[in-house]
């Protein structure tokens, strides 16, 4: 391997799957893994044998079925784990046993009751012996970062001289700053792996603090050539390194990082869809790389210079990601967004319709911010078919326990009519005052609103059927509010 390449080692499978609620099954476990080949990480953590035999049955499935990435299982040093791990991989084309154990003073107190001298014999003992069944090694040291330093590198440098051949410093509890981290790899690099070629020195990063990516890239200018990451940042408490945000800014900053990965970028929005689907742990909307917001220009000045060059607002492109390049019209978009968005659609509209169409849209986007695809359709439909003179100026409606009222007040021609009319039900006391009206005797054949966007503040498409006595009319209309677009939809029929 050499030095300039970048070892992409995902732990969704492991670590990410340690977080709370999440329990995958070994086929969801295998679907997940076939994800991340295409994805071409080097190497899938599938789990951790010896700690159930659900877990067990995962990392096996995957060893059996997966060939272009490393497969590793954790290991704690023990004899049984080991070989629980190494019997659940031995099957991979190429397996990877990492075996791990704590070095800081509050782990090695309160938790596993060792002193120095007992991790120094686990470290040494686990390490031969996993050495005996499998070639490629890692070791953790976990805690590493709240760990003495000087037994830190002679811990290290024990499971370097048993065959250790990736060193991992793990920031376990994300308590590191960027600058903590790079004087102790360094330390690291110079003191354990020094001019050894056949020792890769290792991240993992947790996000407590939020630094978690940036902690791991700062560790490459410290010579780390492998980075330890999770799809979506998953992992215990805030989670680890999200291993799509660091593929992409290694590839995007070439410049900074000089390092080469096999990654397939294109299939980063895919393997986090489907990490989310299966864990049911959503993705932020704002989420970096990932989020459903990541590639999406909102205010006008925005979507303007986007149009003209993507690169005004872009640092990388979504397709680059596996992402469709989307602008979300909201209330703050102008009308070159619109027109983009319009022209995406295949959608011509003539100057007044296009104005007419704008006033709709601005009108709904007002209400509920933001704009998807299927309602920019139906707003252009009902603007298409609504280009009559007569026009709802306002309606206020009321129920009571017997009967409803609707006060209408339509502008018609010229002039603007006001009628009041009771029905039983709000609809049909406004669409008898608007019969009033325009004293049509046309009967209602069929109504049906249908929701265009999911949510409580859904834009609903109205479509009403009349009979005007010799002829059916079909009126739609697009709105947030029920009534009004029932009555806009009622007068698109009648004005036809
Ligand atoms: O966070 C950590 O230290 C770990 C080790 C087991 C690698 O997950
Ligand atoms: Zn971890």
């Amino acid at each position: 391997m050499s030095n300039d390449k970048l070892i992409i080692f995902d732990t969704t499978l492991r670590d990410g799957e340690q977080s709370p609620g999440i329990a995958l099954t070994p086929s969801e476990k295998l679907l997940i893994a076939q994800q991340l080949e295409k994805l071409k990480v080097d190497v899938i953590e599938a789990g951790f044998a010896a700690s159930s035999p659900g877990d067990w049955e995962g990392v096996n499935l995957i060893a059996q079925n997966i060939k272009n990435s490393t497969i590793a299982s954790l290991a704690r040093c023990h004899p049984d784990d080991i070989e629980q791990a190494w019997e659940a991989i031995k099957a991979a084309r190429d397996s990877r046993i990492h075996v791990f154990t704590s070095t800081s003073e509050i782990h090695m107190e309160h938790m596993l009751r060792k002193t120095k001298e007992e991790i120094l014999k686990d470290t040494r003992e686990s390490v031969k012996y996993a050495k005996n069944l499998c070639d490629n090694i890692e070791f953790s040291a976990q805690d590493a970062t709240r760990t003495d330093k000087d037994f830190l590198i002679e811990v290290l440098k024990t499971a370097v001289e048993e065959g250790a051949t990736t060193i991992n410093v793990p920031d376990t509890v994300g308590y590191a700053t960027p600058q903590d981290y790079l004087e102790l790899l360094t330390q690291v690099y110079e003191q354990v792996k020094g001019r050894n070629e056949d020792v890769i020195i290792s991240t993992h990063c947790h996000n407590d603090l939020g630094l978690a990516v940036a902690n791991s890239l700062t560790a490459i200018t410290a010579g780390a050539r492998q980075i330890e990451g999770a799809i979506n940042g998953i992992g215990e408490r805030a989670g680890n390194t999200s291993t799509e945000e660091i593929i992409m800014a290694v590839k995007t900053r070439q410049d900074q990082f000089g390092v080469e990965i096999k990654a397939e970028t294109t299939e980063i929005f895919e393997t986090s869809r489907l990490v989310s689907k299966l864990t049911g742990y959503p993705v932020q909307f704002n989420k970096a790389v990932v989020g459903k917001n990541a590639f999406s220009h909102e205010s006008g000045i925005h979507q303007h210079g986007y149009l003209r060059n993507t690169s005004t607002y872009e640092i990388m492109s979504p397709d680059s990601v596996g992402q469709e390049a989307k602008i979300i019209l909201g209330k703050h978009s102008g009308r070159a967004g619109f027109k983009d968005a319009l022209d995406n659609l295949n959608i011509d509209l003539d100057n007044d319709s296009f104005d007419n169409a704008f006033n709709t849209f601005k009108k709904i986007a007002d209400r509920k911010g933001e704009i998807v695809e299927n309602e920019l359709r139906a707003i252009v439909g009902q603007v298409e078919t609504n280009q009559s003179s007569t026009k709802l100026l306002s309606v206020s409606v009321n129920s009571k326990d017997e009967y409803a009222s609707a006060k209408i007040t339509l502008k018609v021609g010229d002039n603007e009519i006001t009628e009041e009319a009771t029905g039983d039900g709000m609809i049909h006391a406004a669409f008898t005052a608007v019969k009033k009206i325009l004293k049509s005797e046309a009967t209602l054949i069929d109504y049906r609103v249908e929701s265009i966007t999911k949510g409580s503040d859904a834009t609903a498409e109205i479509v009403t059927i009349i009979n005007d006595g010799h002829l059916m009319k079909q009126g739609r209309a697009v709105s947030t509010d029920v009534v009004q677009g029932s009555i806009e939809s009622f007068l698109n029929a009648l004005n036809k």
